[in-house]
């Protein structure tokens, strides 16, 4: 079984009420359901939040520990966190893809949202296309792992 990390920085708990207008009215198990639905035989979806930047890095390092690809979205980690950047720079040099993903387009918002201190980093990034991000990223994901593809 190939496991998937999905982690889900701070504030996206509340999805579903916060914000509706930028982050849609869905929840993350909302999220979760839909990435299940769409992960092929023999691929385990694991979709985790936390508002803590220590907790998120120690999951990054599982990932590493563990062999796991992982699908990223720091939140407003994004915008500042080292911590987290390094910690995502070990997953990549690692040789694991590691998709960073955001529900809006942080570059179309206000203007401390337009630096990623994370994409330049990880494998790739998509924005702006609320669950649509994660989807594709999760095809993206399972097509740079050659036992899942
Ligand atoms: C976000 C964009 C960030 O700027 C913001 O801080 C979030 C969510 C997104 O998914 O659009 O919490 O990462």
């Amino acid at each position: 079984m190939t496991r998937v990390l999905v982690l889900n920085g701070p504030n996206l708990g509340r999805l579903g009420t916060r914000e509706p207008d930028v982050y849609g009215s869905a929840t993350l198990d909302d999220l979760r359901a839909r990435l299940e639905e769409d992960a092929p035989e023999g691929v385990g979806i694991e979709l985790r939040q936390t508002d803590d930047e220590g907790t998120l890095i120690g999951w990054l390092h599982e990932a590493v520990d563990e062999g796991m690809p992982v699908i990223l979205n720091p939140a407003a980690f994004t915008h500042y966190s080292y911590a987290l950047r390094d910690a995502v720079s070990i997953v990549t040099e690692a040789g694991l893809p590691l998709i960073e993903v955001h529900l809006s387009n942080p570059h179309a918002r206000e203007e401390f949202r337009h630096t990623s201190v994370v994409t330049g980093v990880a494998t790739g990034v998509i924005a702006g296309l609320g669950f649509d991000s994660y989807r594709l990223a999760l095809s993206a994901v399972l097509r740079r792992i050659p036992a899942a593809s």
